[in-house]
């Protein structure tokens, strides 16, 4: 699989990453068991693919951990990107809280190892902006933790551009992992223009929109899990219609290449400037597998225009 630098670092990533929110389950989403998220990660590995991105939020650490079981003997093949800066007091959604402290992120890079089985993290990254805690105080434990080489880089998600520049002050990183798919495009505003000028890697998450982009749902879906309590994202209301009323358009542009819409959205998502990987958060084996179909053909020019006109719409 095609392979791309992550901003100006040494990473070499795959085009498509595996997204590992998933298979983490509860209590987010459904997931398909431990031993088809096993499977799913390692048909990943399989195909090429060489990024993982997880959360120890992700499942209360079971995500972490079936990303260490698939991936046992692999280590030195692969790039493992996890986060911190979002902490639990019992396993429930509304516990969740952000903290980036020095002792917080201490406390929790020695749990990450431990469920990781590694002794090194390749991409450690702030998972969310802390406003209790100063973005001096987060950079410098993060380089303590690179100078004893607990991780390799540091990386942001969910900053702004202009949390970004006060972090630059403190320290460095060398991606921006945020929300960014056809459908959600608020990052190109801003953001996408400050890390191209900077050299940071774009990591675009929820490229499949957490499966809007996917077609299978239509505008009298309810969604049950995470996506039905207006967290992240579109999921009732008149931008989700319009953003069903889009997918519908999408995939007569999706046929012309003999592919499904969410081929389309993961292979228009890998042409836009600056992006180096589209982390899909695939839950099964099979869909590892189908999605490989978004890479290795480009969408024509003229069907580029008419995407981006009806996008903008
Ligand atoms: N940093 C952050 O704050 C943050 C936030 C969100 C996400 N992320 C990262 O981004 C990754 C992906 O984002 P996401 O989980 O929001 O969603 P996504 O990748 O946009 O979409 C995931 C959905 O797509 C569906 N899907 C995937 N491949 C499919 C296929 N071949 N056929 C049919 N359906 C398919 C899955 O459906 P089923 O449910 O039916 O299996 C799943 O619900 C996460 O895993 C995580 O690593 C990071």
């Amino acid at each position: 699989m095609e392979k791309r630098k992550l901003g100006a670092s040494d990473l070499k990533v795959s085009v498509i990453g595996f997204g590992a929110w998933g298979i983490g389950g509860h209590p987010f989403w459904t997931n398909e068991g431990d031993n088809k998220s096993v499977s799913a990660v390692q048909k990943a590995f399989d195909l090429g693919i060489n990024f993982f991105d997880t959360a120890p939020v992700y499942g209360f650490g079971r995500s972490e951990r079936l990303i260490a079981k698939a991936l046992n003997k692999k280590r030195d093949k692969v790039i493992l990107a996890t986060k911190c800066g979002l902490r639990w007091e019992k396993e429930s959604a509304g516990s969740i809280r952000k903290d980036s402290s020095a002792n917080s992120i201490r406390f929790e890079i020695e749990e990450s190892l431990k469920r990781l089985k590694t002794d090194f993290i390749d991409l450690y990254q702030v998972h969310w902006p802390d406003p209790n805690t100063s973005f001096r105080e987060t950079m410098e434990e993060l380089l303590k933790l690179k100078e004893e080489k607990k991780i390799l880089t540091i990386g942001l998600s969910n900053f702004s551009k202009s949390q970004m520049e006060e972090c630059l002050k403190y320290g460095e990183f060398i991606s921006l992992q945020s929300m960014y798919n056809m459908l959600e495009r608020d990052l190109e505003k801003d953001e996408i223009p400050f890390c191209k000028e900077k050299g940071i890697g774009i990591i675009p998450y929820s490229p499949l929109a957490s499966g809007v982009l996917t077609g299978k749902y239509d505008k009298q879906t309810k969604f049950r899990d995470w996506r039905g309590k207006g967290i992240l994202g579109h999921f009732s209301g008149e931008i989700y219609e319009s953003h069903i009323d889009k997918v519908e358009k999408l995939k007569s542009f999706a046929s012309n290449y003999g592919k499904k819409v969410y081929h389309l959205a993961i292979n228009w998502l890998l042409a836009q400037e600056g992006i180096s990987t589209a982390i899909v958060g695939a839950k099964k084996a099979v869909q590892v597998q189908d999605n490989q179909q978004a890479t290795g053909w480009e969408i024509s020019e003229e069907d580029m225009k008419n995407i981006n006109e009806l996008l903008a719409t």
